[in-house]
């Protein structure tokens, strides 16, 4: 290898390495500098007296999905206890159907799927795992979405 070559070398690998510094030193400084992406505003979804234990209720989810057929992904809320109200998409874990309070349980009509309405868990069916969860929180009497 001659001189002239291996200095080539030398300077390419230089360059190289002084790109990725400054490239892992932008990317390090893109993270501070930035703003953090504003949390989405809570929106009402219903009075929170009207959320009763035992009796889930389905109400509209802001920004949900539209499902063929023209309908739109709900949220079933789910009254715990005085102070804690749980919520769930609606949609079936195993191929979206829209899943419904029914009895004593939240009921996929498409294969006849149970869900248990206090954890989301399946009871019955072939879902293969829980509805998904939707964090909300009551404030001022209303049950909103998002985190207090
Ligand atoms: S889509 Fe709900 S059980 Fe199949």
């Amino acid at each position: 290898m001659s001189p002239e070559r291996h200095t080539r070398r030398d300077a390419l690998s230089l360059g190289a390495a002084a790109v990725g510094a400054v490239g892992a030193a932008t990317i390090a400084g893109c993270g501070e500098d930035e703003p953090q992406q504003p949390k989405e505003k809570p929106e009402r979804l219903i009075k929170a007296d009207e959320v009763q234990v035992g009796k889930p209720k389905l109400v509209k989810r802001p920004h949900g999905r539209m499902l063929p057929g023209r309908e739109f992904e709900q949220i079933i809320l789910v009254r715990v206890d005085d102070k804690t109200i749980k919520a769930y998409s609606n949609l079936c874990t195993h191929a979206d159907c829209l899943v419904k309070p029914k009895g004593k349980t939240l009921h996929c009509p498409c294969h006849e799927a149970d869900y248990e309405p206090t954890t989301g868990e399946v009871i019955t069916g072939p879902p293969p795992k829980p509805l998904a969860k939707v964090d909300v929180h009551i404030a001022d009497g209303w049950v909103m979405t998002g985190t207090a």
